[in-house]
């Protein structure tokens, strides 16, 4: 396999930046989470093999909080990548000024063990409700001139056990957060 390099995104990158993102949901809690255009972000990473773009992470800064997005495509996972992305963005994030990183994220167990291995700690956790049936998107219905057929919702996770009682695809979003002031373990 050849070597990747990492970089900064540039608009040639956006094609292969989008085939990267769905691809990298695919096996994922974020499965159906598709986006069309890059969003422009404060931090714009990618890592490149063979003129592709294999992964990526993005980031917020909101004073001295960063919000990073990081995504590896599944062909290239467990090469490190992700640590190099996360790496070369806390170094650049905290001399922005950034005093803190944090990344939302559901209930992958991959993903979870990554950010557990990265000197991240969960710091909330709020529930996902998707309505995917017309039967349980009736449960929301209050209007005569819409019928819903799916939705999507946010809910406190003390209401998880009726929640899931409820609806098939209830997920836990969890905020992982790391601190940029003091070595990640
Ligand atoms: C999470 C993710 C970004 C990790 O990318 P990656 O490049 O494969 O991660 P790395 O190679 O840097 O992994 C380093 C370490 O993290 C942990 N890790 C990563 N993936 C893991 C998995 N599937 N299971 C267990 N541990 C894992 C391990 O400790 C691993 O070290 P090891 O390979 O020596 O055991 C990638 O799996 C991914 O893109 N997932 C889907 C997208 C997503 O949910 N992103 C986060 C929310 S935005």
């Amino acid at each position: 396999m050849t070597a990747w390099t990492l970089r900064d995104h540039t608009p040639a990158d956006e094609p292969s930046w989008l085939r990267c993102r769905v691809l990298g949901f695919l096996d994922t809690a974020y499965f159906d989470d598709v986006a069309t255009r890059k969003p422009s972000r404060d931090l714009e990473l990618v890592a490149i093999d063979n003129n592709e773009v294999v992964g990526l992470l993005d980031a917020s800064i909101d004073g001295t909080d960063a919000t990073i997005e990081t995504i590896v495509h599944p062909d290239h996972r467990r090469r490190g990548i992700a640590r190099a992305l996360l790496d070369e963005a806390c170094t650049r994030l905290a001399a922005r000024g950034a005093l803190q990183v944090d990344a939302w994220t559901r209930d992958d167990d991959g993903t979870l063990a990554w950010y557990d291995a990265h000197g991240f700690v969960e710091a909330m956790r709020y529930l996902h409700v998707y309505a995917s049936t017309p039967q349980e998107a009736a449960a929301f219905a209050d209007r005569s001139d819409l019928m819903p057929r799916s939705g999507f919702f946010h809910a406190w996770i003390e209401h998880e056990d009726t929640l899931r009682a409820e609806f098939q695809r209830v997920h836990i979003c969890r905020q992982f957060v790391r601190s940029l002031e003091t070595p990640a373990r």
